[in-house]
């Protein structure tokens, strides 16, 4: 079995992202509703935070809410709420004790009050630490991403703050949720689906995708390890020929 200390710490994702799929499966599996898997999903993040933490990984990005996930029945998006808002207050001493930088991509002021109040609490008061950089993307959609950078960067050309000519990968990339986040190395996800589902779009496009099986509750620290050791494995060529990398 492999352990944390079979990874490579020199050859580390800079960059994890997540989707986090599979808890409806995994509650029906046991004849239980939909929101007992978003309970025990939760319990899965703050383990696999604290796995990142112990492997040294620098930014976790997690998929938690899609701007299409509004569109489920009013009873499940209500109770993803709630446990959002009962989750990021009990977890905040978890991110203090780990020095964790907790911050959140997407249109968060979409979120109910409660919260988008917890939301600014544990990103006010973790924003002073310097370890692991938590991303949880919520009411998150990487073409309304893509749409808000295209509005932002026109009213800047429109007010001569930037030239047309000059629009660039850079100043799209500055305009984007994640302008100061690096992109992304290696994404999983979990569930067996093998699609992206609108997260990230621009940020994945030289990352190496790892789809496991494994519905998101159940996805512990073991198989982060096999994921992070399958990904060292790979030869990333960014274009260019394999005789050339070496
Ligand atoms: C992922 O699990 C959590 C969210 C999208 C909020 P799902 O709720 O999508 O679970 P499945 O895919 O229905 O099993
Ligand atoms: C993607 O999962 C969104 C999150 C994990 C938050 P979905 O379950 O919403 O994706 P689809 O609908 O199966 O593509
Ligand atoms: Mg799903």
């Amino acid at each position: 079995m492999n352990t944390i200390e079979n990874i490579d710490k020199d050859k580390l994702p800079q960059h994890l992202a997540i989707i986090m799929d599979g808890n409806g499966r995994w509650a029906k599996q046991k004849g239980k509703m939909r929101v007992f898997g978003h309970e025990h999903g939760a319990k899965a993040v703050k383990k696999i935070v604290e796995s990142c933490v112990k492997i040294g990984v620098p930014y976790l990005t997690l998929y938690a809410f899609s701007t299409e996930n509004w569109n489920r029945p009013k009873f499940e998006v209500d109770t993803l709420m709630k446990l959002l808002a009962t989750q990021l207050k009990k977890e905040l001493n978890t991110f203090l004790d780990n020095n964790v930088r907790f911050n959140t991509i997407g249109n968060i002021d979409s979120l109910p009050k409660k919260a988008f109040k917890e939301i600014t609490e544990v990103t006010n008061k973790t924003s002073g630490n310097t370890g692991l950089t938590l991303t949880l993307a919520l009411s998150y959609g990487a073409r309304e991403e893509l749409v808000n950078a295209v509005k932002n960067i026109s009213v800047k050309v429109k007010n001569n703050i930037i030239s047309s000519e000059n629009i660039d990968e850079i100043i799209i990339n500055n305009h984007l949720y994640t302008h100061n986040i690096p992109d992304v190395d290696l994404l999983i996800r979990t569930s067996g689906e093998h699609r992206i589902s609108n997260f990230l779009l621009w940020q994945i496009a030289y990352a190496e995708l790892y789809f496991t099986n494994v519905l998101w509750p159940d996805f512990n620290e073991q198989q982060l390890v096999e994921a992070i050791l399958n990904y060292q494995n790979r030869e990333r060529r960014f274009g260019k020929t394999s005789e050339q990398l070496n």
